[in-house]
């Protein structure tokens, strides 16, 4: 398969891949020469997975791979309270509890194959989590930035024990961001925030997979914080057009918190950039973005696909948490904000009631453990007896 990195403003095209952004500044994005791919794969609902999709993926050698890929596509109740044919795409099921696994297979196989010793993030968490397990499975370094204080347990826990340098910066994401661009640059360490394109490529898979195993939805509905995950599953769905294997693109729908809403606000006023919010706050910890990275990506891939952009309340998060979680499925606060957009775009009649919709839940449950003990109160303790046990029940 033949690429090359194109930018999304200009259109200036490299053959080069060791780069992030273009010269004038706009992000870059795979371009694949579609003439030279060859579909080896079968859209056929069986063995799931990132590299299924090997022949559309920009890389040359061997994947650094944890079996990434495959998550389950569940049934749900709001099925019946929404009056529509509603699927949740669980992320949380794959190897490090996120969907940023389906990125890091493909940036840090990327890493080895450019010749990198070290990669780097800024992260609210999940994305150090699962870089820390796939540098430590292919035997890089990993350095990390967080906002301190501001980064769920679970996730932390996740980095430290793979092994990455972890280092809390007393700032906001935004700040964080910034910071391990310009170290990275300087120390030579391979950047795999989403502002890497290649990152995108493994995660425009959850577009392929869906498809795979559902055909076309009408709607896909997710969170969104750097707002690398949206312009990656458009362009899935995009791509798969451009190859001739489905004939629409889902309305892509994104979800933030009210307190971290600068894609929302932009696409209520049809803008092309977005205005940065200073003091993101948010539960939904994970989305705790003001100046997301790859707004001018998410909102072609919002405006192209005629979706849109709600914004919910920490207290309709946590709604949605414990609703989901009530049927089984676990999921972060930042997932949950897919339903509870989900719901708030039915209630405003923004979404109308046939359409066939896959919200997709970003990361598991024991990611914030503190969270859940926030939302639903600490265990009960009493002493060793049946008497006492039966008092509680
Ligand atoms: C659980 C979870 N959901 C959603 C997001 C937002 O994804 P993106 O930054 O690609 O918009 C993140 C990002 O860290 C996340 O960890
Ligand atoms: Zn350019």
């Amino acid at each position: 398969m033949e690429y090359y990195l194109r930018c999304i403003e200009c259109g200036k095209k490299y053959e080069r891949e060791d780069i992030y952004t273009c010269e004038c500044g706009g992000l870059l994005e795979v371009a694949i020469n579609f003439d030279s791919v060859e579909i080896d794969f079968r859209l056929d609902s069986n063995n799931l997975s990132v590299w299924k999709y090997r022949c559309l993926l920009p890389i040359k050698t061997e994947p650094v791979s944890l079996k990434e890929g495959g998550t389950p596509l569940y049934h749900t109740r709001l099925e019946e309270e929404l009056e529509c044919g509603i699927y949740v795409k669980h992320e949380g099921a794959n190897p490090s509890g996120s969907f940023k696994d389906r990125g890091m297979t493909v940036g840090v196989t990327k890493a080895i194959e450019l010749g990198k010793k070290a990669v780097a993030c800024a992260s609210t968490g999940n994305t150090s989590a699962s870089m820390a397990m796939y540098a430590a499975k292919a035997g890089l370094k990993a350095y990390v930035l967080l906002p301190a204080g501001k980064v769920a347990l679970g996730k932390v826990a996740q980095a430290l024990m793979h092994g990455a340098r972890v280092i809390g910066i007393r700032g906001n994401f935004d700040e964080a961001l910034a910071l391990v661009r310009q170290i990275s640059e300087e120390e030579g360490f391979y950047l795999l925030n989403s502002v890497n394109p290649f990152r995108l490529e493994g995660q425009k898979t959850i577009a392929y997979e869906i498809v795979d195993e559902i055909g076309v939805p009408d709607r896909v509905v997710l969170p969104v914080g750097n707002a690398g995950n949206i312009s990656a599953i458009y362009k899935g769905f995009r791509e798969l057009k451009e190859l001739g294997l489905i004939d629409s693109i889902p309305k892509m729908t994104g979800v933030q918190a009210e307190g971290a809403n600068p894609i929302y606000r932009a696409v209520k006023c049809g803008k092309e950039a977005i205005d940065p919010v200073m003091n993101p706050e948010t539960v939904a910890t994970a989305i705790r973005i003001g100046q997301p990275v790859n707004a001018r990506k998410a909102l072609r891939a919002i405006y192209e696909s005629n979706g849109t952009a709600v914004q919910v309340s920490d207290d309709e998060i946590i709604q949605a948490q414990k609703d989901l979680a009530r049927e089984g499925i676990g999921v972060e606060p930042a997932s949950a904000a897919s339903v509870a957009g989900l719901r708030k775009l039915m209630a405003e009649g923004v979404i109308e009631r046939d359409e066939v919709i896959v919200c997709i839940t970003t990361g598991h449950l024991l990611k914030d453990p503190e969270a859940v003990i926030r939302a639903c109160g600490k265990p009960v303790e009493v002493d060793a007896s049946l008497e006492a046990i039966k008092e509680v029940l």
